[in-house]
């Protein structure tokens, strides 16, 4: 370990279970010497372990609905008085569509359900730095981080209205990262992670499927929970001053290929079937 977080203070959104990529976070930051309180939904609270992640990280937990603005004051004021002082790095970890969960289509959407969702993975994202930067809560040099995918910008048919909440969270990051910039000297930037075995991501249809494809498309193979924990702990280390307002692809090279061998290969296995039954 590099004690790259050493003396640094933060809020960490979204570990619901050791799968979380959340919760990996936290536990690297507290392995980098980062202090932090842990936060959810009280629903949440209910389901998950994040006792159990306390108890690990010597942490606090203060339940928090990232759609409720009032806890959110609550949720940063209690921090840094627990912390002892302003924060140095936000983690934004949350996602949610009850479409998705019900299985909705995104031609047959239920707008209650599609603004539920955006309100949870997209708008919480504006909401959460309001009330940071309203409440002067982030150091300078403060580091402020999200979490997308990359059906923010292409076609994942079953990624269904996550896709158009994604590409709302990473357009907040840009246009907030330039005010929390100029006025604050924080910065703030989406991480586009590769597709990751989670509650989250399990609730996605076909999600074994995605997870297979993009492993075979990515140079590098696909980016784990952990492996994401640790590029979120460069973005909160002082080695990245001057990165802001970007959408960052933490994904094995996937974004930046058309087709792989690995897939191709699968067609040609294909044809060659289908040939010999013809
Ligand atoms: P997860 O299911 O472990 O975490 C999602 C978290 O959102 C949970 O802790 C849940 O309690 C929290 N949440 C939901 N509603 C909330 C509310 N009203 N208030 C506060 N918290 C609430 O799944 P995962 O994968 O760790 O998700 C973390 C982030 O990573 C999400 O933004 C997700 O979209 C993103 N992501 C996930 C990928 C994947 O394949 N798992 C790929 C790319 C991005």
């Amino acid at each position: 370990m590099y004690n790259l977080l050493k003396g640094k203070r933060g809020i960490i959104f979204g570990a619901l279970d050791e799968n979380s990529i959340a919760w990996k976070t936290a536990e690297r930051v507290f392995e980098e010497g980062g202090t932090f309180v842990l936060t959810n939904s009280p629903a949440a609270m209910r389901l998950g372990s994040l006792q159990e992640l306390a108890s690990k990280t010597n942490s606090q937990i203060i339940a928090a609905d990232v759609t409720l603005v009032s806890d959110l004051e609550n949720l940063i004021e209690k921090a840094q008085l627990i912390l002892g002082g302003k924060l140095d790095f936000v983690l934004h970890s949350i996602g949610m569509s009850v479409n998705v969960r019900k299985k909705n289509h995104y031609i047959d959407e239920d707008y209650d359900f599609t603004q539920k969702g955006w309100d949870v993975s997209a708008l919480s994202f504006h909401k959460l730095m309001q009330t940071l930067y309203k409440k002067d809560a982030m150091n300078e040099w403060g580091s402020i981080v999200a979490l997308s995918y990359i059906a923010a910008q292409r076609v994942f048919p079953d990624y269904n209205d996550m896709a158009d909440n994604k590409a709302y969270l990473e357009s907040v990051g840009r246009s907030f990262g330039y005010f929390f910039g100029k006025d604050k000297k924080v910065r703030v930037n989406t991480i586009s992670q590769s597709p990751t075995p989670t509650r989250a991501g399990n609730g996605v249809k076909g999600f074994e499927e995605f997870i297979s494809f993009s492993e075979k498309m990515a140079p590098l193979g696909n980016a784990s929970a952990a492996d994401c924990a640790d590029y979120i702990i460069t973005l909160f280390s002082d080695l990245t001053q001057k990165v802001t307002m970007q959408n960052l692809f933490h994904d094995g090279g996937f974004s930046n290929v058309g087709v792989s061998q690995a897939v191709l290969e699968t067609f040609s296995k294909y044809n060659e079937n289908s040939s010999n039954t013809r």
